[in-house]
């Protein structure tokens, strides 16, 4: 069952995209990855996309995509985008042509570490050198800025005495690989009225652990 069409942009390794290929998998997900782009020809996630059968594209890694980008998310019918690890701004005209319809997945508890230059390692050694107990995955909506749109799910992972920015980092993508197929199956359900924009929400209670848990050291 095709279910909900949502394509996938990643710049890097794709684990996020592949948590997502892995859920579509299942019947009952309700959506299936219909296209992946990427603006690096390198990026591990092309190479997830076709071992999956999935249509892959790329763009240019610098200057204007706006109309390729639209070219191809029309061609297959896009509902719903997802950055999954995607490391160029997406242009307005496309955020207004999917507008409330392109989520990002956060290695970090926005409002707080995100912005232009925030990626990668160094979200984690801000958190670790803010002293930060928890941090974790935030999906959000995107609109024109890094990392500002509303958010619609967040993930609680603690952060641990001696954690580097890599074993950090090893503790939230476990946690975003959970958080992400959990919101778009929910979106597949009811689109984004299932999410509760307004107050975000803490991942689906039963796979969550306590927050107690998520704060012990
Ligand atoms: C993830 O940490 C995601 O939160 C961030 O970029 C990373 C992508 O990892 N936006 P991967 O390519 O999905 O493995």
């Amino acid at each position: 069952m095709p279910g909900l069409r949502v394509a996938v942009l990643a710049s890097g390794d794709g684990t996020n995209l592949q948590s997502l290929l892995d859920a579509a998998r299942d019947p009952k997900a309700g959506f299936t990855v219909s296209l992946v782009i990427s603006n690096r020809i390198t990026a591990g996630a092309l190479e997830r996309a076709v071992r999956a059968g999935v249509r892959t594209a790329t763009v240019a890694q610098d200057g204007d995509d706006a109309a390729r980008l639209l070219t191809l998310l029309g061609e297959c019918g896009a509902e719903l985008v997802v950055l999954a690890g995607y490391l160029k701004l997406v242009p307005s005209t496309v955020v207004s042509a999917f507008a409330g319809r392109i989520l990002n997945i956060h290695p970090a508890l926005l409002p707080a570490f995100g912005g232009a230059g925030m990626y990668g390692r160094r979200v984690h050694e801000a958190v670790l050198a803010s002293g930060a107990r928890v941090s974790g995955p935030t999906v959000h909506q995107v609109d024109e800025g890094f990392d500002q749109g509303t958010i619609v799910a967040q993930w609680p992972v603690p952060v641990k005495a001696g954690d580097t920015p890599e074993t950090l980092a090893a503790r939230v993508l476990e946690a975003e690989h959970r958080l992400l197929p959990a919101v778009v199956r929910a979106w597949a359900r009811g689109g984004a009225a299932s999410l509760s924009l307004a107050a975000p929400a803490f991942g689906p209670a039963s796979a969550l652990p306590a927050l107690s848990d998520a704060l012990a050291p």
